[in-house]
């Protein structure tokens, strides 16, 4: 097992794994894991679904993209799940109020959710496992992906995480500095943030040009506001909608 400083300080995502499959007893840590998550009101607003089958993972792979989803030995998806509770109230005769109909509603289930994922992915790192998100799974083709996978209402997709073992150590990405990231008391200046904000696009542009594997041209601004550009052709209201999260406040 790798120390905490390890685990957390030397991660970085890893997309290429062996074909090994992991060990039941790895497994069984990690859903001992995902078990104790931290959750709002202890409510415990998440479901996972891991993936083994083969085939089906070629199919969400069809559906999704994001070639990990196929060459994983465990593929997970993360849901925000408010079924449990529903079905649960329901036979206990309790009036199930509607909070999924509420922007609250939806955070409290991609917090969980996340935490929830949060916890599967330091479990597998720990054990020496690679690990990679994988948000498409979230906005690539959602009604497919809930239909596929059989998700009743009051449930959707937050994240997918590839789990394998890994086949590649690529370099660490260099993160925002401290200053940047964790404010003191209050909320910095946009003076203090700005030369801190370029210095940082700067060490990016520069290991995208000299790193391992890959090299790219690509700054970081310019990249990320690329990525939120093409993110606001997704329709993750009609997705949410259909899956009976019909949010008004
Ligand atoms: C919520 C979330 C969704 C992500 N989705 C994808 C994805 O769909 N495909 C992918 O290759 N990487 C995905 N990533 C991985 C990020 O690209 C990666 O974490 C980021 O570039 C930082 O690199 P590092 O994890 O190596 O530190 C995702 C990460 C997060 C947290």
């Amino acid at each position: 097992m790798k120390t905490v400083s390890q685990t957390l300080l030397e991660r970085r995502s890893v997309r290429r794994y062996e074909r090994e499959t992991i060990d039941d007893s790895t497994m069984e840590f990690i859903y001992q894991a995902i078990r104790n998550t931290p959750t709002s009101y202890n409510g415990q607003q998440f479901s996972v679904i891991d993936i083994t089958d083969q085939e089906l993972k070629e199919q969400l792979y069809q559906l999704i993209g994001q070639k990990q989803i196929k060459t994983c030995n465990h593929f997970m998806l993360f849901l925000a799940d408010f079924h449990k509770i529903a079905i649960a109230s329901h036979a206990k005769g309790i009036d199930m109020p509607a909070f999924t109909d509420t922007a609250d509603g939806v955070i409290v289930g991609v917090v969980d959710a996340t935490l929830a994922m949060l916890n599967a992915l330091t479990a597998a790192e720990a054990s020496g496992l690679g690990t990679c998100c994988i948000g498409y799974a979230r906005t690539a083709a959602p009604e497919s992906v809930a239909k596929l996978l059989n998700l009743p209402p009051l449930t959707f997709v937050v994240c997918g995480l590839a789990i394998g073992v890994p086949r590649e150590l690529p370099d660490l990405k260099p993160k925002q500095p401290e200053r940047l990231v964790i404010h003191r008391d209050r909320y910095s200046s946009d003076d203090e943030l700005l030369p801190q904000l370029a210095a940082y696009d700067d060490t990016i542009t520069e290991y995208n040009a000299t790193r391992s594997g890959t090299r790219t041209d690509n700054d970081w601004v310019s990249h990320i506001v690329d990525y939120y550009r093409e993110a606001m052709s997704y329709r993750i209201l009609n997705a949410l909608r259909r899956q009976g999260f019909d949010i008004r406040s």
